[in-house]
């Protein structure tokens, strides 16, 4: 594999679940595949499980890492073609991704959407840029419309608790206080579609994801009716997309209580962290056996390591 942009990236999705699982019981078998090289991870934004678990993923395979915040550590970066620099940026995109590409052989970037600019957003500046102009394979470590890493893990975390085929998988929209994109829940919708599931996504009216993206998944706008026999309930905020960055509802009911999981199979309930407890959902709904949160953060590290590694066999 040359690049992990997104799941499509992945030749063969559910023998890199395989694979990824198999990883987790094994994880310093390819210790020496990375020797003598070096991950560069570059942020734009904050993170906690997605430095550390793929830095832990790097190691495993004897990598080493370089992390660098491009948010406030490095200079403020030009990403338009021949503008005048003369403002508060102070280098240009095309010298920065070929200089971290002498360092570096395999970079990974997080940046994520501005939720101001859906045009731009979708275009995925920051990303495409270090594409177009690194001389390295870029990795995907959430950007404006994607968070593939998560998904992947998440498929990992599904198939581990529900190895037959046709489980019901929820996608929940739940309030949030503050406007969150749409990354994680596209990635997510992306991978169940790869998977033979039963698939409902519920969210106030107002809340429709990308019809590209969701494209004929059934919509359903009564939350409890889409809770009805789930096995998995996977919940996460996004703003509005057609009105692109707003919030236009933020009261509890969407928050997923124990009474609403009552409505499911004995629903597994999922969530990429950080999560806002009794906001997003409370805490015996967090604090249950039925909580898949920790195990989705562990898998993880076998998600971005398996993806390194394929990285790695290609050269
Ligand atoms: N789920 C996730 O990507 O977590 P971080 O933002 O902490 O990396």
């Amino acid at each position: 594999m040359k690049q992990f942009l997104n799941l499509d990236d992945l030749s063969n999705f559910e023998q890199t679940i395989i694979e990824g699982i198999k990883l987790k019981k094994n994880p310093n078998k390819f210790e020496l595949l990375g020797n003598q090289k070096t991950l560069g991870m570059l942020f734009f934004n904050p993170s906690l499980r997605t430095r550390l678990s793929t830095q832990k993923a790097a190691q495993n395979l004897g990598l080493k890492t370089m992390v660098m915040n491009f948010s406030n550590e490095s200079w403020a970066l030009e990403f338009e073609d021949g503008t005048q620099m003369n403002g508060s940026k102070s280098e240009h995109i095309k010298e920065a991704a070929a200089v971290v590409s002498q360092y570096f052989d395999i970079v990974a970037i997080r940046a994520f959407a501005s939720l101001t600019n859906k045009i731009k957003d979708e275009q995925e500046i920051v990303l495409s840029s270090f594409i177009k102009y690194a001389s390295i394979p870029v990795i995907n470590m959430e950007s404006a419309t994607a968070h593939p890493l998560q998904a992947l893990a998440d498929a990992m975390t599904i198939k581990e608790n529900y190895p037959l085929n046709k489980p019901k998988i929820v996608l929940s929209w739940a309030p949030h206080p503050k406007a969150l994109p749409h990354a994680v829940g596209n990635s997510f919708i992306r991978m169940v579609k790869k998977l033979d599931a039963n698939f409902v996504i519920t969210h106030p009216k107002g809340y429709e994801l990308d019809s590209r993206i969701t494209g004929d998944t059934l919509i359903e706008y009564n939350q409890e009716n889409a809770f009805k026999n789930a096995d998995f309930v996977y919940t996460k905020n996004w703003c509005s997309y057609n009105k692109y960055g707003e919030i236009l509802k933020t009261d509890r009911d969407w928050m997923i209580t124990e009474s609403k999981m009552k409505f499911t199979n004995s629903a597994k309930f999922m969530h990429c962290l950080p999560i806002r407890r009794n906001v997003v959902a409370t805490d015996k709904v967090l604090n249950s056996p039925n909580s898949l949160i920790i195990q989705q953060a562990n898998n993880r590290t076998y998600a971005a390591q398996i993806v390194l590694k394929k990285i790695l066999e290609n050269g």
